[in-house]
């Protein structure tokens, strides 16, 4: 039987043993895959153990993308624009890093949610490593505006510098949040980790265009201040990031086994439940 993995420090808590199972299930592939926890000095000889075992391909979670992205010997153009690898696969002595996560992204706001990024304006908010990791695919989705925010304004600078011949025919700013007075956007992307502390990135109530979308990267943390914000300056449209984790795992799942699952389907009994243990 094919085996995989995702590997982390902490492990126990990853929803991706259970995602990867049902996609598995409903596309009949025989293969296993598993939590595995790493030393937190341990990642590399953790993965080489793994597949000299016979291991197919990981997952790469906390805190681990960035050594993911060293140990790599082929990295994918998405995962060297990342700067962060999620996703391995072993052919023979070669690891392929690649990273699904801004992928996961963009196919949630497209397809789970019917959000329209051609030509939309999108306010990313946090400059460090989930922002950086999003920002190529949203790039690739042509959007009219692409704008950059984040506290130390200096890593907002830097991102733009890093992707600005990537931009195409978006026009992809940076700034700080004073800079956000009077601008409202069709999406807002909350990519700082601020949501973990409980905390809300000082944004004004204007960049909310009606009908916006305002989206946590976060997942499993109910409805966070930057949600909670969204909704009292009168977004009605809010999601949380665990479409994101899910097609995220259907794109890793793609790429190592050739067959895409219906993560639609997935999302949905996984927000049922949810609904039910909250
Ligand atoms: P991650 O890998 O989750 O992106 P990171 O690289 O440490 O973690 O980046 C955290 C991001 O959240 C940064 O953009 C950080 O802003 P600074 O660069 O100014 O530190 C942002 N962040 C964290 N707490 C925040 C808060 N309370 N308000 C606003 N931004 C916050």
């Amino acid at each position: 039987m094919d085996r995989y993995a995702v590997i982390g420090h902490p492990i126990k808590h990853s929803k991706s043993p259970q995602i990867h199972a049902a996609f598995a299930r409903q596309t009949k592939q025989e293969m296993e895959y598993k939590p595995l926890l790493a030393p937190l000095d341990g990642f590399a000889d953790t993965v080489r153990a793994f597949r000299d075992e016979g291991g197919r391909g990981a997952n790469v979670t906390v805190p681990f993308k960035l050594q993911a992205c060293s140990l790599s010997t082929r990295l994918t153009e998405r995962a060297r624009a990342a700067g962060a690898v999620n996703t391995l696969t072993f052919e023979g002595d070669v690891i392929v890093g690649d990273n699904t996560d801004g992928a996961g992204l963009v196919r949630d706001l497209a397809n789970n949610l019917a959000c329209p990024l051609a030509g939309s304006h999108i306010l990313l908010l946090g400059a460090g490593g989930a922002a950086r990791g999003v920002i190529l695919p949203l790039l690739l989705a042509r959007p009219a505006v692409l704008t950059i925010t984040n506290r130390t304004v200096e890593r907002a600078y830097e991102l733009r510098a890093l992707f600005a011949d990537r931009a195409g025919g978006t026009q992809l700013t940076a700034g700080g949040y004073d800079d956000l007075e009077g601008w409202s956007f069709d999406l807002v992307i909350n990519a700082t980790s601020a949501s973990l502390e409980n905390q809300l990135p000082p944004i004004p109530e204007s960049v909310f265009a009606p009908g916006a979308l305002a989206y946590d990267l976060m997942y499993g943390k109910g409805v966070t201040p930057f949600l909670a914000a969204a909704r009292s300056a009168g977004c009605d449209l809010i999601a949380d990031g665990l479409g994101m984790l899910v097609e995220q795992a259907a794109e890793s799942f793609a790429l190592w086994r050739g067959v895409r699952p219906d993560s639609a389907r997935v999302l949905a009994r996984m927000r049922r439940k949810q609904a039910f243990t909250r």
